[in-house]
């Protein structure tokens, strides 16, 4: 698939979420008015990953690959001046929107994480969830050092590759939310190389026993499974590897 094609089929599946999405808003099924921690808390690694970007007041942050705009949001609200992106016009225009119910104020444009329309340093800090395993992160890569100035931070949350067992859930397990683009894949060690040339990287690993609230969701056993988590990635770090997601920091030095 050449990249015109990859982007082609990307832009397309999400707008096509982007319009049902619009459709239940219009008629009153969903609300674009949210509370932070609707948006902070709907996985376990957000919170935690966003603490990562430090102070925000008066930060030029990038929401990069904002889709539905939430972060966007929150990022406003803790006192950023917000740019957000996304190669989907009908989630860009969910995003405006929903900046506009929440009264604060971002700039939101349809651009290519591939090709950024920033100036070089344009940001102190950039957000992301979900969008770096759907890029070419050579040239994603090449362009986040562009934008983000010197000692600046990129978070990033992302599906991890590294566990076999949870290769095949993937493939074989019915849950919610399964529906997926043709060629994103979940990060790998191998991925990560061309943003080691370019960033320091830490890699924090979350959900090893609680990603079993994909196929279970008991909240008291999973408030457990998380606590058990939390344990074991600090007795044994390597198990990162085995879990469903990874927050990746990224320095540009
Ligand atoms: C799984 S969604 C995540 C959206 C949002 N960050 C969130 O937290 O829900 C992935 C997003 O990446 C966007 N995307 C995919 N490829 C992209 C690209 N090359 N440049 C910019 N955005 C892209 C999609 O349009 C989609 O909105």
């Amino acid at each position: 698939m050449t990249t015109t094609d990859r982007l082609a089929a990307e832009q397309q599946f999400h707008d096509r979420q982007a319009a049902d999405r619009a459709g239940a808003f219009a008629a009153g099924r969903a609300d674009l008015r949210f509370a932070d921690a609707d948006y902070l808390d709907h996985e376990s690694w957000v919170r935690p990953a966003f603490l990562k970007l430090g102070d925000l007041a008066g930060k030029h942050v990038l929401d990069y690959g904002c889709g539905h705009g939430m972060a966007a949001v929150v990022l406003a609200r803790a006192g950023a001046a917000v740019t957000a992106f996304d190669l989907s016009p009908g989630y860009v225009a969910e995003a405006r929107l929903r900046l506009a119910a929440n009264g604060v104020a971002g700039t939101c444009v349809v651009a290519d994480g591939e090709v950024l329309p920033f100036p070089d340093a344009a940001f102190d800090a950039v957000w992301g969830n979900a969008v770096l395993h759907h890029l070419d992160l050579h040239k994603a890569g090449r362009e986040l050092r562009r934008v983000l100035r010197p000692g600046g931070v990129a978070v990033f949350c992302e599906p991890w590759g590294g566990n076999p067992l949870l290769a095949v859930a993937r493939r074989f397990l019915p849950y919610p939310g399964k529906d997926r683009t043709p060629d994103e894949r979940p990060l790998t060690r191998r991925d990560l190389a061309p943003l080691r040339d370019l960033f320091a990287v830490e890699v924090e690993g979350h959900q090893l026993l609680g990603m079993a609230r994909r196929v279970w969701p008991n909240g008291r056993v999973l408030q457990g499974l998380d606590a058990a988590d939390r344990r074991l990635l600090r007795v044994c770090p390597p198990l990162w590897n085995w879990c469903r997601y990874v927050v990746v920091t990224l320095r540009a030095r």
